[in-house]
């Protein structure tokens, strides 16, 4: 399959290579960044991540694809799309996930990077709607699922063996074709 690459204003959106796991984990594994996602990974979670996001990748043709700033080629972290695999939740959906290192927030590079992923989940994927997963205490996602103009599910929220043990419940968001084009996005 040809390689994903999507470019927004000042990002790349685009599929892993071997050399972007070590930047990656290097300015993603700190504190700040994986306070709401379970703290800092040890190299058994480190693979773990890696094997997520490449099984997401050949089971639904897209992933987190990893984020490139054009400026200076950083690796700022990841974004884009798998689908929810969690029995509890909305099993199935389109869903909409980040992470990008500390240094990079505030930029308005989160906004960027998702807007590009939920446009071409729609366009490209033919999803509708499509989801966005976090915890209550996590405001920075929940923030930006607002700005995204994604509306809040509660009837959707649910327990999560790993996560609501000690964050509470998954928290949805979600956004039809028609909410998005609405916007004019
Ligand atoms: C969630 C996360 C990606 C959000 O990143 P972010 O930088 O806060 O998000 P945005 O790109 O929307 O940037 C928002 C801020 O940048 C500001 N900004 C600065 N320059 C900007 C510009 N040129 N364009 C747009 N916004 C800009 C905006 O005003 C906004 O601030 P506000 O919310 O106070 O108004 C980030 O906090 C993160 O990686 N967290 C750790 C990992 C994580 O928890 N992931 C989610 C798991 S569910």
């Amino acid at each position: 399959m040809a390689e994903f690459r999507h470019e927004t204003d000042r990002l790349v959106l685009r599929d892993w290579r071997e050399e972007d796991w070590e930047p990656f984990f290097e300015g993603t594994n700190t504190p700040a960044v994986m306070q709401w996602l379970g703290g800092l990974l040890d190299d058994e979670r480190k693979s773990d991540v890696r094997a997520r996001l490449e099984r997401y990748q050949s089971d639904f043709g897209h992933t987190f694809w990893v984020v490139e700033r054009k400026e200076d080629g950083a690796i700022l972290g990841f974004c884009g799309l798998k689908r929810c695999t969690d029995e509890n939740g909305p099993f199935g959906e389109m869903e909409a996930g980040w992470r990008l290192r500390e240094d990079a927030w505030g930029k308005g590079y989160a906004k960027e990077a998702a807007r590009a992923a939920i446009d071409i989940g729609f366009t490209k994927f033919g999803a509708d709607p499509i989801i966005a997963l976090t915890v209550e205490g996590n405001a920075a996602s929940w923030g930006l699922m607002v700005r995204l103009g994604m509306e809040r599910r509660r009837d959707l929220d649910f327990e999560d063996a790993l996560w609501s043990h000690g964050y509470g419940p998954v928290i949805v968001h979600a956004i039809t074709r028609e909410q998005w084009d609405r916007q004019g996005a």
